[in-house]
Formats: structure tokens, C-alpha cells, sequence
């Protein structure tokens, strides 16, 4: 154990784990899915999702962690399952191809940092051109790799835990200042309005997938990157507690980062239905018009946001797969987290391509019934968010409950939790590990993946 290390705190956990949660996921994504899944009817049921179907999940992740304080496919077998270790192994192929795209648009949101600093706000309209130019969003992505790959090597309590002490506190800070700056733009309060009134109408099976698919990815859930941090937590902290806390941080930042977002939008009358552009093609043009230095400050200070965002999410998942070479194959932690990093940068470079550089990945796929192709990124986050995801939450709430037995999880709860017998909380996990989240999340997989592949 003092070899794998661990963290040092209650608070090291807690931030780590919400500074993996909050990230692109809620500041680049959430928003244009918002924009795409009518406003208000997609935010309500992101929501519901997040504490219905991924909280459980969550708890359950941390438990098997801290009782093995294993890697995320190493758990199983310390548990006595070998077999379910797959369940492990797959959820780490899909974080490291999560973290391969994933870096890809960390580097864009730096290059953006760079670019609005040096008072670049054209950069917006030149968009296309700059995620075409490989070299040099290749050179950001490069960097932006490097700085993950020289926090995780410093280890858990050195590394991970310090970099989230201050780039979560610092990102929280931002993100409260922008969004008081944001109220104070003209037609704030209809950017506001379309947040958060309700259209149900825009409700369909692919909106469902997407909320479905953003409560896990935004929740760093059913791949094993919890399970992960949980196996460096220590036996007198409270799971349910931490989980809670984790869960409110990330839909909170979430909800702060729309609530600065729309107002950003409707006051340059711009459309809030530009997908992944969003923020990279509208904001900028924002950010310009509150003039010279107030533009670069409030421009930089967002894309500064988002790349603290990014960083302590790509960290977590970085420390997936290394994690699990340490544990397994007993390699030296910073050689492993060097030719970790290597690989999964090379694994990433037909994403670094698929946006513009090269034509046949950036038309990669068109699916039955769209009207424009789909490129290779969009589609391995697809794949890797909305369906490897869910499904692993599936298969881990099923092992939890029906494999591993609900009374291991529960002794495994109560530990730091004297109370948690009898409590709500007991009666709230167990609801949601042996029925609610392997019943409702398989109708609405199989439901989703039917109609985004046949139509
Ligand atoms: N939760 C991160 C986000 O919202 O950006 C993305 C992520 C990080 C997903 C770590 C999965 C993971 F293991």
C-alpha cells in the first residue's frame, strides 16, 4: 500500500475526484448539448439522471475501489471474480480512447488561452482553420499531454492530489466571476430563460441517449476512473458523503458554466445551436466586443477555466491505465506513466486529423437518417461516452449486487458511515444498485443504440 500511495486527505479525495468529474464534459460539452436538446427539457433530465442512475453507480465504483485497493480490473479479481475482470479492462480500453480525443480538444482550449492573451479574438472565425492546422493544434495537444504526464508521474499525493488543491479552488473562482459578469450583459435574462424554461417537445430518443451519455462521462463513471481514486482512499472516510459531494460539484459546475454560457450567447444574438463549435466559434466574438483589455481578461480567464477543467480530468484518466500497469505488471510508476502518455498521444492523432487535416476522417460516417457525415472524433466519443459508458455502468452495478452481494457493498459502505444501516442512504443505493440502474439503463441503451445505428 505505502508503495501505490494514496491520498492524504478527505479533501485531496474529494477534490481529485470532482476536478476529474468537472471538466470539457461540463464547460465545452454540456452547453451546445443543451443548446441541441432544447434548453431547459435536456438540463432537467441531466439532472435526474446524475443522482437517479449515475449516483449509485458512483458509490458503488468508490466501495470496490477502497475494498481492494486495486486498479479498476485488478478489483475484480482481488474480490475473488476473475472473470468479471473484463468488465475492468474494457473500461480501461475506453479511457484510454477517451483520454486519446479527450486531449485533442484540451490542446484546442489552451491554444485558445494563448490565442485570446495575445488579443487574437479572430481566432472564433477561423476555427476551421485552426483545428485543420495539425501542427500547431498538435503542438498544443502535445504540451497539454506533457503537463498531465508530469503530474500523474509525480504520484497520487504528490501529483494528483496537490495539482487539484489549486486548480479546483482556482477554476471555482472563475467560473463565479464570469458568471456575474455574464448577468450583467444586455439580454442576459433570455439566454437565462431558454437555460432554463422546458421545451418537452424536443425530447427524442437521441436527446435521451446524450443526457443518458453526459451523466456518465460528466461523472467520470463506468470505466473505472473512480474505482481508481477510490482504491487510494482510506477506510474511516464516508463513501456516500464524498459520492454526494462529488455528484453536486459536478452538476453544479455544470449548471454555473450554462448559466454563464447562454447569457454569453443571446447577448450577440447568436445561434445556440452550434454544436461542438459553440464556444470556440461564438464565444470569441463575445469576448471582442467587451473591448481591448476587458475582452482579453474575461477571454482568458474562460479558456484558462476550461484548460484547468480539462487538466484534472485528462490527470484521472491518465492514472487509469497507469494504475494498472504499476498494480499488475509491478513497472515502475514513472516509466509507466511516460510510455502510457506515448502511446495513448499516438492512439490520438487520427482525432488530431479528423477535424479538417485529413478529408476521410474528418466525413468519417454518416449515419442512418443524418443528413452530414459524422467525423472519427465525434464518432469514438459516441461510441466511447454514450454507449461504453452506460453499459459499464450496467455491468458494474449488476456485479456489485448480484455477483459481489449487496451486504459485501454494504459492509464496505459502513465503513467511515457508522449509520448508513437502515438509513435512506442505504435504502436510496440499494434501489438504485439492484434494480434502477441496470433496469432503466439497458432499455435505454439498447433503445438509443437501435435507433442511432437503424434509424
Ligand atoms: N468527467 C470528465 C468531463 O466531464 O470532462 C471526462 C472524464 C474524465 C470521463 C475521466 C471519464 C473519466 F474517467
Amino acid at each position: 500500500m505505502a508503495q501505490r500511495g494514496g491520498f492524504s486527505s478527505r479533501l485531496g479525495f474529494v477534490l481529485a475526484a470532482a476536478g476529474s468529474a468537472v471538466g470539457l464534459g461540463n464547460i465545452w460539452k454540456f452547453p451546445f448539448e443543451v443548446g441541441q436538446g432544447g434548453g431547459a427539457a435536456f438540463v432537467a433530465m441531466y439532472v435526474l439522471f446524475c443522482f437517479i442512475l449515475a449516483f449509485p453507480v458512483m458509490v458503488t465504483e468508490i466501495a470496490i475501489g477502497r475494498k481492494t485497493q486495486l486498479n479498476a480490473a485488478g478489483a475484480y479479481t482481488a474480490l475473488g471474480f476473475k472473470k468479471w475482470r473484463i468488465v475492468g479492462i474494457l473500461g480501461i480500453a475506453c479511457g484510454t480512447l477517451i483520454l486519446s480525443y479527450y486531449n485533442v480538444v484540451a490542446g484546442w482550449a489552451f491554444g485558445y488561452f494563448v490565442e485570446i492573451i495575445t488579443g487574437n479574438f479572430d481566432i472564433g472565425n477561423q476555427f476551421g482553420a485552426f483545428t485543420k492546422d495539425v501542427l500547431t493544434v498538435g503542438g498544443y495537444a502535445t504540451v497539454f499531454m506533457l503537463t498531465t504526464t508530469f503530474i500523474v508521474s509525480r504520484g497520487v499525493s504528490g501529483g494528483i492530489e496537490k495539482a487539484a488543491k489549486i486548480l479546483m479552488p482556482s477554476l471555482i473562482a472563475m467560473i463565479l466571476g464570469l458568471v456575474i459578469y455574464a448577468m450583467t450583459l444586455p439580454n442576459a435574462m433570455k439566454g437565462v430563460e431558454f437555460y432554463l424554461v422546458p421545451d418537452f417537445s424536443k425530447i427524442n430518443l437521441s436527446v435521451i441517449r446524450s443526457a443518458l451519455g453526459q451523466a456518465f462521462f460528466s461523472l467520470s463513471l463506468g470505466m473505472g476512473a473512480i474505482i481508481t481514486y477510490g482504491s487510494y482512499v482510506n477506510k474511516n472516510e464516508n463513501i456516500v458523503a464524498s459520492a454526494a459531494f462529488i455528484t453536486l460539484a459536478d452538476v453544479g459546475i455544470a449548471f454555473l458554466a450554462g448559466l454563464m454560457l447562454f447569457p454569453f450567447v443571446f447577448s450577440q444574438g447568436l445561434d445556440t445551436n452550434g454544436g461542438p463549435g459553440l464556444i470556440f466559434i461564438t464565444l470569441p466574438g463575445v469576448f471582442e466586443s467587451l473591448g481591448g483589455n476587458l475582452g482579453v481578461i474575461i477571454g482568458g480567464a474562460f479558456f484558462l477555466l476550461l484548460s484547468f477543467a480539462a487538466l484534472t480530468s485528462t490527470i484521472s484518466l491518465l492514472e487509469v491505465p497507469v494504475s494498472y500497469v504499476v498494480d499488475e505488471y509491478k513497472i515502475q510508476r514513472k516509466k509507466a506513466v511516460w510510455i502510457i502518455a506515448l502511446i495513448i498521444f499516438v492512439i490520438g492523432l487520427p482525432s488530431l486529423m479528423a477535424n479538417g487535416y485529413s478529408e476521410s476522417l474528418t466525413k468519417f460516417i454518416t449515419y442512418v437518417g443524418a443528413d452530414s457525415p459524422t467525423d472519427f472524433m465525434t464518432f469514438i466519443g459516441h461510441i466511447a461516452n454514450d454507449t461504453f459508458l452506460p453499459l459499464g455502468g450496467i455491468l458494474i452495478t449488476i456485479f456489485a449486487a448480484y455477483v459481489w452481494k449487496k451486504e459485501n457493498l454494504n459492509k464496505e459502505l459502513e465503513a467511515g458511515y457508522p449509520n448508513f444501516k437502515g438509513s435512506f442512504a442505504e435504502k436510496y443505493v440499494d434501489l438504485g444498485v439492484r434494480i434502477i440502474c441496470p433496469l432503466i439503463l439497458s432499455i435505454l441503451l439498447i433503445m438509443s443504440v437501435l435507433e442511432t445505428f437503424f434509424g
